[in-house]
C-alpha cells in the first residue's frame, strides 16, 4: 500500500440499547489533515477508540494502512500515533525518561531510541526541556510531550482526541503548529476537534459526525462550496476601512466574485468558485485594486455555517 491510509466498515457502536456510533464507512488516504466534528456526545471518541483497538466494535471493522485492527492489531497499532484520553506522565519524569518507557512499550529497537526521542522531542519543540521533571511542565508543555510520545516509534498515522481542548491560546497555537508540521512529515492525522477555526487552519479536510452517523466527509472547501450554491468562502481582510464603492463595486465586478458581504469595515467574506485557480486569480485581482490588503484564506465562519446547518437540535 502506498501511503497512509485509514478505513472503517460499517463501524458500530451500541452501549446496552443506545447506538453510539452507527455504521460508519470512511476511507481516508494519504498525508493530510482530517478534522473530525460533531458535537459533544455524537461518537467521536467512541470512533477513535475503536479505530485503535482500545474498545471492541459492535460491529463493523477498522483498519490502518489496510491491516485490521483486530485481527492484525500488533502490526496494524505499530503504524499509528494515539492520544486518546491518555494517563498524565508521572511528575518525577523527565520527558526522556516518560518517553523511553513509551518507546520500550511500542517495541523501538534499544539502538533506535534515543535518535527517535530525540526526534520527538525536536518535533513537538521541547527538546531543551529534555531532563528537566514533568511535574514542573505547564499544561501547554505537558500536551507537547504527550504528543511527543505518540511520535517515538515514527508512526504514519496519527490518531488525536481533542488535542488543544484546554489550552490557552498559545498552547492551542503550538499544537496547530505541530499537527501542520506532521502533516509535512508525510503522516496522516485524524483529529477530533470542537474548535472549527483550528480545524479551517490546519485541515485538509472534514468529517462530521452527529448521533453517531457520519453526515459527511470531503475537502473542506467541497463542505462548504457544496452548502453554498457551489461557491467556497473566503475572508480578505485590509488593513484600512473599505470605501463602499469599493465593497458595492469595484470587488463584486472582479472575475469570478459571485458575492461579497462586509463582515466589518476592513473585512469582506466573498462567495467564490472552489478552485484553486479561480480563488487565485480573484487574490491577484485584489492585489491589484491597492485596497492593503492583508489576509485572504478560507473562511472559519463559512464552516461554522455549515456546521450549525447540519448538527440537528437533540431536544
Ligand atoms: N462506556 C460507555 N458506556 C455507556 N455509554 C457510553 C460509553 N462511552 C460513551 N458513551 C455514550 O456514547 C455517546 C458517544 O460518546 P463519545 O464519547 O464518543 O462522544 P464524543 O463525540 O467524543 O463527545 P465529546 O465531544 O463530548 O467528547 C455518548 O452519548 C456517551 O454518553
Ligand atoms: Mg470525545
Amino acid at each position: 500500500m502506498s501511503g497512509p491510509s485509514l478505513a472503517t466498515s460499517g463501524l458500530g457502536k451500541n452501549f446496552g440499547a443506545f447506538v453510539a456510533v452507527q455504521g460508519l464507512d470512511l476511507k481516508i488516504e494519504g498525508a493530510k489533515c482530517v478534522g473530525f466534528l460533531g458535537p459533544n456526545g455524537a461518537g467521536k471518541t467512541t470512533t477513535l477508540k475503536m479505530l485503535t483497538d482500545m474498545i471492541f466494535p459492535s460491529r463493523g471493522e477498522a483498519f490502518i494502512n489496510g491491516l485490521s485492527v483486530r485481527q492484525d492489531r500488533k502490526r496494524a497499532l505499530s503504524h499509528a500515533g494515539v492520544l486518546i484520553e491518555s494517563p498524565e506522565i508521572y511528575p518525577s519524569l523527565s520527558p526522556t525518561e516518560a518517553l523511553e518507557m513509551v518507546a520500550e512499550l511500542r517495541g523501538v529497537p534499544r539502538g533506535e531510541q534515543p535518535r527517535r526521542i530525540r526526534t520527538a522531542l525536536e518535533e513537538v519543540k521541547m527538546s531543551e526541556w529534555a531532563h528537566q521533571k514533568v511535574g514542573r511542565f505547564s499544561k501547554g508543555m505537558k500536551q507537547r510531550i504527550q504528543i511527543a510520545s505518540t511520535l517515538v516509534h515514527d508512526p504514519e498515522v496519527l490518531i488525536l482526541d481533542e488535542p488543544s481542548t484546554g489550552l490557552d491560546p498559545r498552547g492551542m497555537a503550538e499544537v496547530r503548529a505541530i499537527v501542520r508540521e506532521q502533516r509535512k512529515h508525510g503522516r496522516l492525522i485524524f483529529m477530533s476537534s470542537h474548535i472549527l477555526s483550528e480545524v479551517t487552519e490546519v485541515c485538509d479536510e472534514v468529517a462530521l459526525i452527529d448521533r453517531g452517523k457520519l453526515l459527511f466527509y470531503d475537502t473542506l472547501t467541497n463542505v462548504t462550496a457544496r452548502f453554498n450554491g457551489g461557491n467556497a468562502q473566503v475572508d480578505a481582510v485590509f488593513a484600512r476601512p473599505l470605501d463602499p464603492s469599493v465593497v458595492n463595486q469595484a470587488i463584486p465586478h472582479l472575475p469570478g466574485v459571485k458575492a461579497v458581504e462586509l463582515l466589518d469595515p476592513k473585512r469582506v467574506r466573498l462567495a467564490v468558485p472552489p478552485g484553486p485557480e479561480d480563488q487565485a486569480q480573484i487574490l491577484e485581482g485584489l492585489v491589484a485594486l491597492k485596497l492593503g490588503l492583508v489576509s485572504f484564506k478560507e473562511s472559519a465562519g463559512a464552516l461554522e455555517d455549515v456546521y450549525m446547518q447540519q448538527i440537528s437540535r437533540g431536544d
